[in-house]
């Protein structure tokens, strides 16, 4: 094929530079390698929708980080809310330069973001909300069992009428071990280290590097200390708090292993070296 000249009107775009870990963005790079807002929203519209048989409206999203799923919620239909709440001002500052900005001045109308602690009564006092979600298994910070039964005992006062809570979950033997699992992704590779687990309290820290081609690594760019919890912990934590109903939705499995992204709700499960969970808890 010929080499295509740049036209004399367009000057031809300069390549992206290499990454390396000297220039790299951390919250760039776990978008990249983590995060699918639109299938997160996606998911999240549907599930309310075939509980309630109407489309959820407004939306907290907890831990938002850099506010993905809001800016998605805000893009998805005409009227939507969305209220990001993190208690680091460094994401949220990153959402609003990166996120926000790439939603239409009517849509950034509709997205709030907030800093402080999803356990503070500040938060809790926010509004009504028809759908709340703590994705990436953030809220797993709360190791201790009378603040978790905290956190979702003020999602529930936080729930509109019919509203639920979502979390996310993962689980199976793979998760009780100490491993290094690495991804390809463009122009740099990604590696989830599960790096410490103590079987008597539970607590657990992993956290994520960044390899580059040129030989470089954005070594724990990110860290996480939680506690591991069960489906049945957490169910009967959100029972305490009063959620009338929890519903758990695992994933089917993809003909050539690992999941297949189709979340169904399940009264039993099977052991599995590893898999991924929503809880979706009614108000
Ligand atoms: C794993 S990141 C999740 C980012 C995003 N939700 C996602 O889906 O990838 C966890 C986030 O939780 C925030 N966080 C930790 N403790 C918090 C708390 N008590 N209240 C609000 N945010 C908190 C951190 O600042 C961080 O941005």
């Amino acid at each position: 094929m010929p080499a295509r000249r740049p036209s004399s009107r367009r000057p031809a775009r300069p390549r992206p530079a290499p990454l390396t870990a000297r220039t790299a963005d951390r919250y760039r790079l776990y978008l990249d390698a983590v995060q699918d807002p639109p299938t997160e929203v996606a998911r999240l519209s549907r599930l309310y929708h075939r509980l309630r048989r109407r489309h959820a409206r407004t939306l907290r999203e907890d831990f938002c980080g850099t506010a993905g799923i809001c800016c998605d919620w805000a893009r998805s239909r005409a009227g939507r809310t969305a209220v990001g709440v993190d208690i680091d001002p460094e994401p949220l500052a990153w959402g609003t330069r990166h996120n926000l900005s790439g939603l239409t001045d009517g849509q950034r109308a509709r997205v709030r973001l907030v800093r402080g602690s999803v356990l503070s009564s500040r938060i809790a006092r926010l509004g009504r909300f028809d759908v709340i979600c703590a994705l990436n298994f953030s809220y797993w910070v709360f190791r201790r069992r009378e603040i978790m039964l905290r956190y979702f005992q003020r999602c529930r006062r936080a729930l509109a009428p019919g509203g639920l809570l979502v979390l996310d979950f993962f689980g199976g033997s793979e998760v009780l071990t100490e491993l290094r699992e690495r991804t390809r992704n463009r122009g740099f590779t990604y590696v989830w280290d599960q790096a410490d687990y103590d079987p008597v309290s539970g607590d657990w820290t992993a956290h994520i590097h960044f390899e580059f081609r040129d030989g470089t690594v954005l070594r724990r760019a990110f860290t996480y200390h939680w506690r591991l919890w069960t489906i049945p912990e957490l169910h009967d934590l959100l029972a305490d708090a009063g959620f009338r109903r929890v519903r758990v939705l695992l994933e089917g499995d993809a003909a050539g292993g690992g999941g297949d992204g189709v979340f169904r709700e399940r009264r039993r499960g099977q052991a599995d070296r590893s898999f991924i969970a929503y809880l979706a808890a009614e108000r």
